[in-house]
């Protein structure tokens, strides 16, 4: 089967939900509202905004993006479990375009020793929950867990079943990574065949353990799905999801070759890119594909004098193209108040009046320090401003103090003021930012946490410049990220490593397991 000329393909971003179950990963309401913003910017016909069940703060997020960001689906995930698909119609009883995702795994491995369910209860319970959801509204998608592990004869019984109970959308999820693209293809022409109804749409949900997740979306679309599932950054569960900057880009460079088209403007991948690292804390990896440090870097003197003579020697696309070039210089020492209010507006990034202070007082002390403030600059502060207050609202690093040099073990001195008074605390370690984590962890009664990464990131390179400091901290198998930006790089690297180590302490005194 062929794609014709001209077949879109929807574009299903799972950055806020698949993406942020990313390992250590968590994102507040204001952070989630910012991300979903540019992911309409970016032209992506389904958001999925969260899981609506799994807490309040999820429930709340989902309800918040429903409200405020039009023009664009927003699905809600559900567990075929009744409280889970009212939960999710709740949340999204605001949305512009609501979709309820409702999921049940049905490989044997799954319905045996997870689900603990024979194939008629799986059929039954999909019948019942997909006529639930689409008891509420039109739009609702139907995905079987581990479906590239499932009998195909079975998976395509469930898909006709969902089909019929009103799903509009049957998506067929290599759950754990496990497919190849040419069984992925049987695959999904074996369940379109099933279903053979032209108004039901097919979709592909990858995940890269094997490092396919890219390679089989594609195969799926070749196959006939007309939905894509993926996550900018390619993040989510483990080794993540499908990168969507990856699979838009081939449908643009090598729409020769597939034969489809999509909805995104590809100008907004770079900043989507860097606001997911950067408000995940998750770092891209220099040679990633499309947005990585180096993916528009030439080093060879050959390559280099081709680019010279003729960019397309050795560049297939142009940074312009997904927007790199394009950074706004905006605000410097005498930009007001109201400018900056009105470029966090403009990129969606909201503030309270005091947080809008903190930001102008931040941006003055930089601008002494470096005469143009631009976009990424702003963001990297929003964030450090707005994460910071909603983080660690019950412990707070209000001095720290380092000392290293060629001769001497480096210390540090730290104090904290949290529930029980202001605390002060020392530690050493081989260098200034293992001696502040050694000083803050016993300081907020965590000395058995480990430091299992610290990078610093430059925001805005050149004198007076913005570093991210980001951290993440273990204590057994609970993880905790933190992250900072400052022009002091022993300055952000402190308030990373409180933060982090305020989020095992939260999570310990909330009883979450380590
Ligand atoms: O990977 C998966 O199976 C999922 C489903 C919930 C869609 O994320
Ligand atoms: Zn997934």
């Amino acid at each position: 089967m062929g794609n014709s000329v001209g077949d879109r393909v929807k574009i299903f971003d799972t950055t806020l939900r698949d993406g942020e179950q990313s390992p250590g990963v968590a994102l507040s309401w204001q952070e989630k509202l910012a991300l979903a913003e540019q992911l309409a910017r970016l032209g992506v016909d389904v958001i999925e905004a969260g899981f609506p069940q799994a807490s309040v703060g999820d429930f709340e997020a989902v309800r918040t993006i429903a409200k405020n960001v039009s023009g664009v689906t927003i699905a809600g995930l559900a567990r075929c479990h009744e409280v889970d698909v009212r939960r999710a119609a709740e949340a999204l009883d605001v949305a512009q375009k609501p979709r309820i995702h409702v999921f049940l795994a049905t490989s044997p491995i799954h319905m045996r020793s997870k689900l603990k369910m024979t194939s008629q209860e799986v059929l039954d319970r999909v019948g019942s929950m997909v006529a639930l959801a689409r008891s509420y509204y039109e739009d609702v998608e139907f995905s079987a867990e581990d479906a590239t592990r499932s009998d195909h004869e079975f998976l395509c019984q469930v898909a006709r079943v969902a089909v019929q109970a009103g799903a509009s959308t049957i998506n067929l999820p290599d759950t754990v990574g496990y497919t190849t693209p040419d069984e992925y293809q049987d695959l999904v022409r074996c369940v379109k065949d099933a279903v053979n109804n032209d108004a039901v749409t097919i979709s592909v949900h990858c995940h890269n353990d094997l490092g396919l997740a890219v390679a089989n979306t594609l195969a799926g679309i070749e196959a006939g799905c007309r939905q894509v599932e993926v996550a900018v950054n390619g993040i989510g569960e483990r080794a993540g999801n499908a990168a969507l900057e990856e699979v838009v880009m081939v449908l643009s460079a090598r729409k020769d070759a597939l034969k489809v088209t999509h909805g995104v403007d590809t100008r907004e991948i770079y900043r989507a890119s860097q606001m997911v690292s950067r408000l995940t804390g998750m770092a891209i990896q220099f040679n990633k594909a499309i947005v990585g440090r180096n993916a528009f870097r030439h080093e060879s003197g050959i390559h280099q004098d081709g680019m010279l003579k003729d960019p397309s020697t050795y560049e297939i696309l142009s940074p312009e193209s997904i927007g790199i070039g394009s950074t706004v210089f905006v605000l410097g020492k005498h930009s007001g108040r109201h400018a900056l209010r009105q470029r966090l507006d403009e990129l969606s990034l909201s503030v309270t009046t005091e947080q809008l202070d903190d930001i102008q007082h931040r941006i003055k002390a930089l601008a002494e320090e470096k005469s143009a403030i631009n976009d990424h600059d702003l963001e990297a502060l929003w964030q450090d401003v707005v994460g910071r207050g909603i983080e660690a609202p019950t412990s707070e690093l209000l001095s720290w103090q380092v000392t290293t040099g060629t001769q001497v073990r480096p210390t540090a001195h730290v104090v904290i003021r949290q529930e029980g008074g202001v605390v002060e605390d020392s530690g050493s370690g081989d260098g200034p930012v293992h001696a502040l984590f050694q000083a803050i962890s016993r300081a907020v009664g965590q000395p058995q946490a480990e430091l299992s990464d610290y990078q610093l990131i430059t925001v805005s390179p050149g004198e007076g410049g913005l570093a991210a400091a980001r951290v993440s901290v273990t204590v057994d198998t609970m993880e905790c990220l933190g992250q900072s930006t400052d022009s002091d790089v022993l300055k952000a690297s402190a308030m990373a490593l409180h933060q982090a180590l305020s989020r095992v302490r939260e999570k310990i005194k909330k009883g979450v397991v380590a």
